[in-house]
């Protein structure tokens, strides 16, 4: 049974360059396991707190040496010899010790970075690969991946405010899905440098953030590409956006491309881009509190396109159960440091499946070298993974390592 001999945490830069924290955990096995901890941006307000040091003459108050001292003192003093039978053993005693409903006492951030580095060691002590044990058997599927094109919002300084166009390669593997998408962003590359006279900024995920006119030139930027690319849109790569509208709303309406759009507005706007692109989700195209619209847009949305939440749901079960009590969904986007353990978002996994929804496991825009995501998705049988473009390390790890499980199980792409 695994049993917690030491834990010891870092201070690291992720991919803004921002503080994060990486744990370490070593068993009375010997067996030890290291995670790092990604962080968002684009947040939603039910988030767990994530815990910085505030002191602005440091990382102007973005520190995480508060949350290392978490890790390193009242944590493990608090499990240190203790006999943990499974991950929800940890999970639960790291939620109790907390005692805050949102985790902020010793912080989400400290809390998942614990989470998650046992899991590795448990994997390492079981002889599974992360996916298998994560699975709770064998992993069966692979996610197809959902590849970050085009950025706006607050990921590229808002020059539109769509966050997100994304490519969904179509292809039966993710060697072939990685090798399509490459020929869609260098098409896209070459299109923006024709058209918009310049060489594109990337965003935050690596995504091309040009000065586009307004947001639908996104995605019809984004069919243009594929096409020069040489495929059909819809048939060997389809779409999908992140509206992360909840940062354009603000009294009762929806600052869109200088319109203003009430609710009814801004959904028969979201369902005239599912008519006219292969859009296979709309990630928040509607705000976190706007509960009401949620459902209309839910219910008028074609069945091929899904209504997934992503500051909506924040991977929180409560906000879920909600969710699917007034069918305001039918995708969770789940992010295991929204809510902070990995047995919540295990849980939150859990009620989006039963309800028949579909699973996107996302990364942040802030990411680091670290891969688990990847056996994540795989481990959870994720439908889709997000992890932003096929540009910048942090990102590649990920997909580097699915072709390595690919490889190394010959796994099928679900659906
Ligand atoms: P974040 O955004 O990681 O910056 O919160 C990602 C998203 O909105 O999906
Ligand atoms: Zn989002």
């Amino acid at each position: 049974m695994p049993v917690i001999q030491h834990l010891d945490a870092l201070e690291i830069l992720d991919s803004r360059g921002r503080p994060t924290l990486q744990v370490t955990c070593t068993l009375n096995s010997g067996a030890v396991g290291a995670a790092s901890v990604p962080s968002g941006a684009s947040t939603g307000r039910a988030e767990a707190h994530e815990l910085r040091d505030g002191d602005p003459s440091r990382y102007r108050g973005l520190g995480c040496r508060k949350a290392v001292a978490n890790v390193r003192g009242a944590i493990f003093e608090a499990l240190r010899g203790v006999d943990l039978p499974a991950q929800a053993a940890l999970d639960n005693a790291l939620i109790a010790l907390d005692g805050h409903p949102n985790k902020a006492n010793l912080g989400a951030n400290a809390l998942l970075g614990v989470s998650l580095a046992f899991a590795r060691a448990c994997a390492v002590e079981a002889g599974q690969p992360l996916y298998d044990y994560l699975a709770g058997s064998k992993a069966r599927t692979l996610p197809r991946l959902t590849i970050n094109l085009f950025s706006g919002g607050k990921h590229a300084g808002g020059q539109v405010a769509v966050q997100d166009v994304l490519m969904v390669p179509l292809a039966a593997t993710i060697e072939q899905s990685l090798a399509d998408a490459f020929a869609v962003y260098q098409a896209a590359a070459d299109l923006i440098l024709s058209k918009y006279g310049m060489r594109a900024l990337t965003a935050d995920e690596g995504g091309l953030a040009p000065n586009f006119p307004d947001d639908e030139t996104m995605l019809q930027d984004a069919v243009r590409a594929i096409e020069a690319a040489g495929f059909t849109p819809g048939q060997e790569v389809a779409l999908a956006v992140d509206v992360a509208s909840s940062h354009f709303y603000a009294d009762g309406v929806y600052r869109i491309g200088g319109q203003v759009l009430p609710g009814d507005d801004m959904i028969a706007h979201l369902l005239r881009w599912s008519e006219r692109y292969p859009l296979v989700s709309i990630e928040d195209g509607l705000a976190e509190e706007d509960w009401a619209h949620w459902s209309a847009l839910r219910e008028q949305l074609p069945p091929t396109t899904r209504a997934l939440g992503d500051d909506l749901l924040c991977t929180n079960p409560d906000r879920i159960r909600r969710a699917i009590d007034r069918n305001a969904a039918n995708a969770l986007l789940l992010k295991v440091n929204q809510i902070g353990t990995l047995t919540e978002a295990a849980a939150s996994r859990a009620l989006a499946e039963a309800a028949g929804w579909q699973v996107v496991v996302s990364a942040r825009s802030g990411e680091t070298e670290d891969n688990w995501l990847a056996d994540l998705a795989v481990g959870w049988g994720g439908d889709y993974i997000k992890v932003g473009s096929i540009t910048q390390s942090e990102r590649l790890a990920k997909y580097n390592r699915l072709l390595m499980i690919e490889r190394e199980t010959g796994l099928p792409i679900k659906g």
